[in-house]
């Protein structure tokens, strides 16, 4: 279970974010960026932010802490932004806390280098939650003390939003030529090696278990919330043993020419020759 604490001040919006999350304070002195119930994107966004967020974090990938966050939507009664202050009533009870990382910046290709291992596990994990919200357009990553963190795992799992069709898309593959990462060779069969047998139905059990329970009550087709959770260890598994043969990572070519803008594909390139040749010259 995720650990709890209660939300004491609504700082202020993070409007960057589709889904208005909020920067938000807690009994426990912590700061967090609150993801809520009540926001248009609906609860099925959190229980992937806790699934994939728990997972990634516990195959040795950087991502912030999570924590289950109840609020009082008094809390937020001199929030004069009537947006926000709808969504607040909205979300009264239980919503997501991500460890706020202050300071952070978000992930930059032209700024930030990454190199193909770290590429490679973060396009591979990418893939097995079939995440499509980590494009060039959004890279949904954050800088912090000069590491890579990954946030943002709302936009994944596509199957939960139809069970019946579960198994089949869950087989389907990942092309990741819009990935942020995509410019920076992952090394995809590296990550497949060292990740895949750390996906283990123990530990997807254990991150299925993290998801409070009222995010998944009622849900069609299923008797309870064990059954569902079990559908999710169910459609993450098999897909963890295989994926790295299905990821496309493309190349563009005059039939499939790139989506990406042609000053980040230019740019990048000779950035990288020039650093790996001007390494020794450095201060
Ligand atoms: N843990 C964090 N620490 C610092 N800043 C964060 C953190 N989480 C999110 N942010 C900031 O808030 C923004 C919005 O967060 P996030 O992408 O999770 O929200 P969202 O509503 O799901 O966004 P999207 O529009 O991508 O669906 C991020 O782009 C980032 O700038
Ligand atoms: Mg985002």
């Amino acid at each position: 279970m995720l650990e709890e604490v209660v939300a004491t001040r609504y700082v202020t919006p993070l409007r960057e974010g589709g889904s208005l999350p909020g920067i938000v304070e807690a009994d426990d002195l912590g700061t967090y960026v609150m993801k809520f119930t009540g926001a248009g994107q609906g609860r099925k966004t959190l229980v992937a932010e806790v699934i994939c967020g728990q997972l990634g974090r516990r195959i040795g990938l950087r991502v912030p802490d999570l924590v289950q966050m109840q609020l009082d939507p008094v809390i937020g009664l001199a929030e004069p932004d009537q947006e926000v202050q709808e969504l607040l009533k909205g979300s009264g009870g239980l919503n997501l806390g991500m460890d706020f990382l202050p300071g952070s910046l978000g992930f930059d290709a032209l700024a930030y280098q990454v190199d193909p291992r770290e590429a490679g596990r973060v396009v591979w994990f990418d893939a097995l939650i079939n995440n499509v919200d980590r494009s060039w357009r959004n890279p949904n990553m954050l800088i912090w003390h000069g590491d890579l963190w990954l946030i943002d795992h709302g936009a994944t799992m596509i199957w939960h939003h139809n069970w019946p069709g579960a198994q089949a898309s869950a087989a389907k593959p990942y092309n990741a030529s819009d990935h942020a990462l995509a410019p920076f060779a992952p090394d995809i069969a590296a990550a497949a090696a060292e990740l895949a047998p750390l996906v283990t139905e123990e530990l997807l059990t254990e991150v299925a278990a993290d998801v409070p329970d009222e995010w998944l009550v009622d849900e069609p087709g299923f008797d309870s919330t064990d059954q569902l959770r079990r559908a999710y260890v169910e459609a993450l598994l098999p897909r963890a043993a295989t994926i790295h043969e299905r990821i496309s990572l493309d190349a563009p070519t005059a039939a499939k020419p790139s989506q990406a803008p042609g000053w980040l594909a230019e740019r990048l390139a000779p950035r990288r020759d020039h650093e790996n040749s001007d390494e020794s010259s450095r201060p």
